[in-house]
């Protein structure tokens, strides 16, 4: 494809002059690739990224050469894959500026990590009419998990609003603190809708009340500068492959205090120090917390995309996305019969929609026809859905890879559906 071509593109170039599309897309072999018989679209980087060569060289290299156990063996490879494994431990923590390496525990995703959080940091503490607050546009990973504990301990869920444009409002959430709330748990930025969250703010007025604060960090690190020290959170948790990474692989961090109260999550292998039948001494941050053999080769992977996106100056490739998110928006609004949903006026590179009489599903069939991958549905935000008055959304998410060609095929794609439903 001919991204070149776009005056939109080329408006884009000269606004960031130290991004360059076209070398970032050559990194991506799965750009390489025609679908249904066009050119791959790829719109869908809020469900998962793609990844570079770099990364993806790692991981196979990890298979390829350095296939060892980590921690355990004293052969060079396995030295080898320990090495490597251990420094991918401390690019994550330069990566989100954590104090220290052992704040940063290796779980399968965000999912793992809010799991983790709430079942050894949360249900020990909690007692009946305790309460945790989410917001009402939380994944579904930063719902259940407080459900479950909720239920065991006799807490309560409680629910900041959002506006109809899909954001936080201080006001909204201050009110739904109290004297009780233990937790606050809450995105960074809105997988469905891509309203950022002022999570500083936020984690400022739940400490206030003595909370501990929880940031659902996965559509927060792809797309913006993460210094959790900054953020003022307890607790950070994000998934490598959104973030250009293999999927499998997440990070929990926490401060030490907190993760030194905790009781381990699972047992097993790597987190012990010794074992007897009468007594298991656990072994130190973070390898308390990741019991078994972990992923080993994902964990370099992420680090091979902490890397990769290391080569890029960060303002200007957050400044490429947020043009283009800019692009985008006013493209879709400028089209007859659909309505962007979630208009916040700071968001990461999502746009949610509905196209006026045809449900999501479809829309997303007639896009996919044309090689433009969307995802519809309700995003594992029924709740936020529910708020909203729709069943689902049709939502196209940016990667550091797209282009606006990639949002002009998307409203050629649309209008195509139109067409085809129009009675
Ligand atoms: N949470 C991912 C998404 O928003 C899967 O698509």
């Amino acid at each position: 494809m001919n991204t070149m071509a776009s005056p939109a593109l080329n408006r884009l170039a000269r606004q960031a002059p130290l991004y360059d599309v076209e070398r970032v897309r050559s990194d991506f072999p799965a750009l390489e690739q025609t679908v249904r018989g066009k050119p791959l679209v790829y719109l869908d980087s809020a469900a998962t990224a793609l990844k570079p060569h770099s990364v993806i060289d790692a991981t196979v290299n990890t298979y390829a050469r350095d296939c060892a156990n980590v921690h355990r063996g004293v052969h060079l490879l396995s030295e080898r894959a320990t090495q490597a494994f251990e420094s991918a431990r401390e690019k994550v923590r330069a990566f989100i500026n954590a104090a220290e390496a052992a704040e940063v525990i290796f779980v399968r995703g965000t999912t793992e990590a809010i799991n983790l959080v709430a079942h050894s940091l949360a249900r020990p503490r909690l007692r009946p009419g305790d309460e945790v607050l989410l917001t009402t546009l939380e994944h579904h990973s930063n719902i259940v998990p407080w459900q479950m504990v909720c239920e065991d301990t006799g807490a309560k869920l409680r629910i900041a609003p959002v506006t109809d444009r899909g954001e936080v409002e201080l006001s909204g959430f201050e009110a739904e603190l109290s004297d009780r709330t233990r937790i606050a748990a809450f995105a960074h930025a809105s997988n469905a809708l891509g309203t950022v969250l002022p999570v500083r703010k936020l984690a400022d007025l739940a400490h206030q009340r003595g909370a501990l604060v929880v940031v659902d960090g996965a559509q927060g690190v792809p797309h913006l500068s993460v210094d959790v020290q900054a953020l003022g959170c307890d607790f950070y948790a994000f998934s490598g492959h959104k973030l250009y990474g293999p999927s499998g692989v997440g990070v929990l961090w926490g401060r030490r205090e907190l993760l030194e109260e905790m009781p381990p999550y699972q047992g097993g292998g790597d987190m012990i120090r010794s074992v007897t039948f009468e007594r298991t001494l656990y072994n130190d941050l973070p390898w308390r917390f990741e019991a078994g053999t972990p992923n080993i080769a994902g964990v370099i992977g992420l680090g091979a995309a902490i890397d990769y996106l290391a080569g890029f100056d960060a303002p200007s490739r957050m400044q490429h996305e947020q043009e283009l998110l800019r692009y985008g928006t006013e493209l879709l609004s400028d089209l007859p019969g659909v309505r962007l949903v979630g208009t916040a006026p700071e968001k990461i590179g999502v746009l949610s929609f509905v196209v006026e009489g045809i449900h999501p599903h479809d829309v997303g069939t007639v896009v996919d026809s044309e090689g433009v991958a969307i995802r519809t549905g309700h995003h594992c935000t029924q709740p936020l859905m529910d708020r909203l008055g729709i069943p689902a959304t049709a939502r196209a998410s940016l990667g550091m890879y797209n282009t606006a060609c990639d949002l002009d095929a998307l409203g050629r794609a649309i209008q195509k559906a139109q067409k085809m439903f129009s009675p």
